[in-house]
């Protein structure tokens, strides 16, 4: 049966990208495809987005909308049929899509996000052309009034998902907003909107859709504990029946080893040899020791106390002492930039650090490295772990969220039974990071084995196929439900 779904993101690969937020709306609707699911997504029109556009026509208009007129774009970009919601006084303005050149939230990111969530619903009521969407998929927060939105029109009304790539970013803003998002009063209230005195936009998704999905069956499980659930434990315990966990994917025409324009030479699990080349291409590129012997650890990262950077600086002991060499590619805290930099000045040779978002870096760091370090203290599903196994860089992540799910930890039993694709450590601090990185210095020195684990990792399928068919029984479901 196929279906059609309008998607809701702010951020979508190759218009526009933060994190793996893009990655997952570029890709999916690909896969999706496949499946006989017709996605379409609609993204704010960020000077970005409306630079890309190659053809475009306007398909709906708002004579007023949070401040100004607004339309709506028809266009395809880069084979995928997309909305875009060109709103002038909202997005129109240069710089980082939510936080203003002093680093603080831009000041009307209220109106913005329900600007998107209000075309959203708009749009999926009364559809475009011949396109009528039964079911929306709202992503993060920036999305998450729309369920609400699509739960007090009048029946019939398209099904709605909401999909958390991350609990903790949830959109809270004053209450003094609600009287400008057009709800009916009842949505105010502790099982819609209100969240202790503010307003949650992610809660309000939660509360008012007809299905709920995260990035990982772990962390769908982490989300309803008090320890995991950033303050909305108790509602995503009570919505458990319509909450599942669906890992990412990558898309494995952007990130191919064989076929990767950025890479100094491309490889595939039979011919690793030119991963050597690629490793010295790397440590040329970033001022490191021309060392092939020395295990090559890569970060690729925003640098926050999410991804666990300062665990990361404090277990720099086990790298010196392992001979390994480190380059991080990330930006984010400063504090934390800051402390890699100077660990850069400290070890000469042997740590990099560059602290800028590149895209090609990001390749060339991928298809180089012998292992990729990602310390986390929560991950709803992690991206760069799934990429690293496809390019042959081992992953070294903390079994938390989508890393527990996606990376299988290379002890003893499992080496023996030829599992292993890289290495887990728990509890989450800078003691057991420290002994994750011996661990792997250890396997390193047996590169028979190494080479085993490492071929495992690269014919792992980090791919969407398996994951876009369980969204697509979950729209097939939606769409031939009562609404
Ligand atoms: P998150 O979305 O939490 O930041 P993910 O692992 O899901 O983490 O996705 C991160 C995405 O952003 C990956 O595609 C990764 O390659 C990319 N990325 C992160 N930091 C950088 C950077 N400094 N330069 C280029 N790409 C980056
Ligand atoms: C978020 C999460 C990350 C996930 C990504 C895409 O940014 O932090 O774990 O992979 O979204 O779903």
């Amino acid at each position: 049966m196929s279906v059609s779904v309008l998607a809701v993101a702010s951020e979508v690969y190759p218009l526009l990208k933060t994190g793996g937020l893009a990655d997952v709306t570029g890709a999916l609707p690909q896969a999706l495809a496949a499946e006989g699911i017709d996605v379409r997504t609609l993204v704010p029109g960020y000077p970005a987005v409306l630079r890309d556009i190659d053809e475009s026509n306007v398909v709906r208009q708002f004579a007023m909308l949070h401040g100004g007129p607004a339309r709506v774009l028809e266009a395809r970009v880069a084979g995928a049929r997309m909305f875009v919601l060109d709103a002038p006084q909202l997005f129109d303005r240069p710089g980082n899509p939510y936080v203003a050149s002093d680093g603080k939230p831009w000041a009307d990111n209220a109106s913005r996000f329900a600007a998107l969530a209000q075309a959203g619903a708009t749009i999926a009521r009364d559809g475009i052309g011949d396109f009528q969407p039964e079911v929306v998929h709202a992503h993060d927060w920036q999305a998450g009034l729309l369920p609400a939105y699509l739960h007090f029109m009048p029946p019939p009304r398209p099904r709605s998902v909401m999909t958390i790539h991350n609990l903790a970013f949830q959109g809270l803003f004053p209450a003094s907003v609600f009287a400008s998002l057009e709800l009916p009063d009842q949505a105010f209230g502790i099982d819609g909107l209100e969240y202790y005195g503010d307003i949650g936009y992610l809660k309000a998704g939660i509360a008012f859709a007809d299905s709920v999905t995260t990035v990982s069956p772990t962390y769908a499980a982490e989300i309803r504990t008090p320890e995991g659930g950033m303050g909305l434990d108790g509602l995503l315990r009570k919505r458990s029946q319509v909450l599942v966990g669906i890992r990412n994917g990558i898309d494995c025409t952007v990130w191919d080893p064989a076929n990767d324009g950025y890479l100094a030479a491309c490889y595939g699990d039979d011919s690793r040899g030119a991963r050597r080349e690629n490793k010295s291409w790397l440590q040329r590129r970033l001022g490191l020791d021309a060392d092939a012997r020395a295990l090559l650890f890569i970060v690729v990262s925003r640098l926050t106390p999410q991804k666990g950077s300062d665990l990361l600086l404090e277990a720099l002991p086990a790298l010196q002492r392992g001979g390994a060499q480190l380059a991080v590619l990330g930006t984010g805290d400063m504090e934390l930039e800051r402390r890699f930099k100077a660990a850069a000045e400290a070890n000469p040779g042997r740590v990099a650090v560059e602290t800028i978002f590149d895209e090609s870096l990001a390749h060339q760091m991928q298809g180089g490295a012998d292992a990729l370090l990602m310390p986390s203290r929560f991950e709803p599903c992690g991206l760069t772990q799934l990429i690293a196994l496809r390019y042959g860089a081992v992953p070294i992540v903390a079994r938390v969220g989508g890393l527990a799910d996606t990376v299988v930890d290379a002890n003893e039993m499992a080496l023996a039974a030829d599992a292993g694709t890289g290495v887990q450590f728990a509890p989450v601090s800078s003691e057991m990071l420290e002994c994750a990185i011996d661990r792997t210095c250890d396997l390193w020195r047996d590169p028979v084995e190494w080479q085993r684990m490492q071929t495992r990792g690269m014919r792992t399928d980090v791919s969407w196929r398996a994951p876009s068919r369980a969204y697509a029984t979950l729209f097939r479901a939606l769409a031939s439900s009562d609404g």
